[in-house]
């Protein structure tokens, strides 16, 4: 039996947490540092899940006996995150945004291709169980060709509690929400051509946008992603995305809790889909949890066989220019032209 891909973990706060908990329920992996500037972050995760605790990435980094690094910091120290692991010689997976420029991601692709290292995005909502069925209809070809989607994220949920930084970033719902329903867009029908934005703040407690809506068109198909934090209802669904996709044959509909319908010629298909529970998860948030695990099965599965990973830094440039061209349409009014920024 091979030994277990040793792991370092930098950046050990709220969304981390289940990083651990996936990664502990993996035998082929082995978690042998944590890092966090806050100390009691890193001893916390490594009390509790193995390793040496460290306060100082290139420390964690320079051990040398890394198979890989996962990196779940916030945005803005993700370039120096990643260029440390290259340089390092490390493979590494790297939550989502990758950054916030397309000048410091393509500098992070760059940094670890150069050195023909393994790199992925931890961007899981495509890997939401949910999201794996929807696109499992879309290939059975049960709905025809599809022509018309709506990626749906509302709610009110206080998600300030728990990611306080979202109350104070100038760029807000788009670059934290918006960005995984532009890579379902992708993952479902293909890579959009031309958008157009509409936003609001509805809080005036906060800096940046909190609802908006972005038209994405494709050669030959529309989507709307819709994204709000400001959505009031008879109960709370968060955090579960609404897909609808209408296609020449039919429709598939995945609806509030999880309620899945295939319409396919003359048939109509119900499902209400059980999310695959683990020890530690639990509701609200089994379906993210549950996808966290398969990210990083993923990733594992593609170092151990060469494969690249489905969201690689490379495949991620294009969910930063589609995000990054968002922001722009709202500024400008106009459209945007897709790939303008690749
Ligand atoms: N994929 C998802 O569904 C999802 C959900 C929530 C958050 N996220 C992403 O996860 C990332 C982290 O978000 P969060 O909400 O957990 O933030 P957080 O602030 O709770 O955690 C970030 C941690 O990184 C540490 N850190 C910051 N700078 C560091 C440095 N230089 N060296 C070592 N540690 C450092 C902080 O001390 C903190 O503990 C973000 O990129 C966010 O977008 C993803």
């Amino acid at each position: 039996m091979t030994r277990p891909l040793r792991f370092g973990l930098i950046g050990c706060g709220f969304f981390a947490q289940n990083h651990l908990h996936a990664w502990a329920q993996m035998p082929e992996v082995e978690l042998v540092a944590t890092c966090d500037i806050d100390t009691g972050c890193a001893d916390a995760a490594a009390q509790a899940f193995g390793g040496t605790a460290y306060a100082d990435a290139a420390e964690l980094l320079a051990r040398g006996d890394l198979d890989f690094v996962d990196i779940a910091t916030t945005p803005p120290t993700h370039r120096m995150m990643v260029e440390l692991a290259a340089e390092a010689g490390v493979p590494a997976i790297c939550q989502k945004p990758l950054a916030w420029d397309m000048d410091d991601a393509k500098a992070m692709v760059a940094a670890m291709a150069d050195r023909g290292l393994p790199f992925m995005v931890h961007e899981n909502f495509r890997f939401q169980y949910p999201m794996r069925r929807v696109k499992e209809v879309l290939d059975s070809g049960a709905i025809g060709r599809p022509f018309f989607a709506r990626i749906s994220f509302r709610s009110d949920f206080d998600v300030y509690a728990n990611q306080p930084w979202c109350k104070d970033a100038e760029r807000m719902i788009i670059a934290d929400v918006s960005v995984h329903q532009f890579d379902l867009t992708r993952f479902f029908l293909g890579e959009p051509t031309r958008l157009f934005t509409e936003a609001l703040r509805v809080n005036p407690e906060i800096r940046g946008e909190d609802v908006a809506t972005v038209l994405l068109q494709l050669d030959d198909a529309t989507c709307i992603v819709d994204t709000s934090y400001e959505s009031r209802s008879d109960h709370s669904t968060y955090p579960q995305t609404f897909v609808t996709i209408e296609g020449t044959d039919g429709r598939v509909t995945l609806g509030p809790d999880y309620h899945l319908q295939v319409v396919s010629g003359g048939d109509v298909h119900e499902e209400v889909l059980r999310i695959p529970q683990h020890s530690w998860s639990s509701e609200p948030w089994d379906c993210i949890q549950d996808s966290v695990v398969n990210v990083q099965r993923h990733w594992v599965d593609c170092l151990t066989t060469g494969r690249t990973p489905e969201t690689s830094g490379a495949d991620t440039l294009r969910v930063l220019d589609l995000t990054l061209g968002a922001y722009e349409s709202l500024e400008t009014g106009l459209p945007y032209s897709v790939g303008r920024r690749l």
